[in-house]
């Protein structure tokens, strides 16, 4: 049982082995240590070599003179089985050359025979000492790098925690347009047939239309849910191909209801010839939406919003988009610029972006529109959806003339309608 103070178990003793071929010096060295360290003896190489792989051995005094296996010798072998164990050899008239070999071979120190007690004391203490210390920087590094990795396990932990943030404040910025929709339409239902018990036929078809719209934007509120836990589950699905003119015809519809329109002009120009994206429908109804929510409310007047698409039947030549001040291109890397690409832009005649705001428009939470009006977060999420769908945005502005967003995607053709 290891002996214990009061302040814990007592330091473990140091153990000191002795080798010497004579006796004497062995019997001496013995008796001067022995109530200090655990002391082992060997009377030549081959037994301490056996002693030291048995036990830790902290330090060894080795005579450098002995039959069979010189000091040198086993001062190389004893740093072969414990490289940080210290050895001291002991020496008799030996030539500077061998001493300086002893000490290239990482011997810590030396003491001459015969020797006086307080040297050899002196000597062998701060053998010790350096390989307690050794051994502390040893175990504190090791405790240093578990400690990093802890500490990089926590930092992955937060930034997961982090993204998972944002996924959540993303749905509702997401789930936030239809809804102001649906309560939109179920305020005018109430308007139109309030308390009345009975239906014309003209409140009927009202009532039915308006009820297409919100089950609509309902199934858009679970898609997009359901797309935002697929972020947190990381699940990449099968993504199916969906022709653009059917979602810019969605999408039409959408715009037309949405309260952001206003009084602005609106048109929607779909492919002359349709084509597919490999996408989330409603992944590609979100970027849109928020790119045109964005063009109507970038100024208080009325204006233009134009949505265009474009098929590039080859690939993009990526040199021809300079980022300036007034122009940045998003996402270069990530982009599957495979023709044929289909462009999608979105271009209102608003106040353009001044210099200095266009930096900042795709970072999440920044916003110009105060904190009732803007989450800040549109942009961010387009920028997500596009490099998720590896696809790549421009951005061209223009103050006092006006935006233009344009959205590349990676094309196919349609798939062939199932008979
Ligand atoms: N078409 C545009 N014209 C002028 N400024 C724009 C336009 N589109 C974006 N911006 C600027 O970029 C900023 C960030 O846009 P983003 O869509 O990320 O957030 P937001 O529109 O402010 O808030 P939210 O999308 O939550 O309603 C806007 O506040 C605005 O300053
Ligand atoms: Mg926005």
């Amino acid at each position: 049982m290891p002996t214990t103070t009061p302040e814990g178990p007592a330091p473990r003793k140091g153990t000191l082995l002795i080798v010497d071929d004579e006796n004497g010096p062995r019997q001496s060295l013995r008796f001067i240590f022995k109530d200090d360290y655990h002391v082992l003896m060997a009377s030549d190489g081959p037994s301490a070599i056996a002693l030291a792989q048995q036990q830790k051995v902290d330090v060894a005094i080795c005579d450098i003179r002995m039959g069979g296996m010189s000091g040198i010798e086993l001062l190389e072998r004893l740093k072969f089985v414990d490289s940080n164990m210290e050895v001291v050899m002991m020496t008799a008239f030996e030539t500077t050359d061998t001493m300086r070999q002893a000490l290239r071979l990482r011997a810590c120190d030396y003491i001459n025979k015969p020797f006086d007690l307080a040297t050899v004391r002196a000597t062998v203490s701060r053998a010790m000492q350096r390989r307690t210390l050794e051994s502390e920087i040893h175990n504190n590094a090791e405790k240093l790098q578990q400690l990093l990795g802890e500490l990089q396990n926590q930092k992955m932990e937060e930034q997961m925690a982090h993204a998972r943030g944002e996924i959540y404040a993303s749905i509702i910025h997401d789930i936030n347009g239809p809804l102001t929709v649906i309560s939109g339409f179920v305020q005018l239902m109430h308007q139109r047939i309030g308390n009345s018990s009975k239906l014309e036929l003209d409140d009927l078809e009202f009532v039915k239309d308006r009820l297409k719209t919100i089950t609509r934007q309902v199934t858009n509120c679970i898609e997009i849910s359901r797309r935002y836990l697929g972020f947190l589950c990381k699940q990449t699905d099968n993504l199916p191909r969906v022709g653009v003119n059917q979602l810019l015809a969605d999408l039409n519809h959408l715009v037309r209801v949405h309260p952001s329109r206003q009084q602005n002009q609106f048109t929607i120009k779909p492919l002359p010839e349709d084509l597919a994206v490999r996408m989330n429908g409603t992944d590609f109804i979100q970027i849109m939406l928020n790119l045109a929510t964005n063009a109507f409310q970038c100024c208080q007047t009325p204006h233009r919003v134009d949505i265009e698409a474009r098929a590039h039947p080859q690939p993009l030549d990526l040199a021809a988009f300079k980022d300036g001040p007034y122009n940045r291109l998003l996402n270069v890397e990530g982009f599957l610029n495979t023709a044929p690409v289909v462009e999608i832009s979105v271009r209102d005649t608003g106040p353009g972006i001044p210099q200095e705001v266009v930096p900042k428009i795709f970072e999440a939470y920044f916003t110009t529109k105060g904190q009732r009006q803007g989450t800040g977060l549109g942009l961010n999420i387009v920028q997500r959806l596009v490099r998720e769908a590896k696809g790549a945005l421009h951005l061209h502005t223009e103050p006092g003339v006006g935006t233009r967003f344009a959205v590349y995607l990676p094309a196919a053709a349609l798939p062939r309608p199932q008979s």
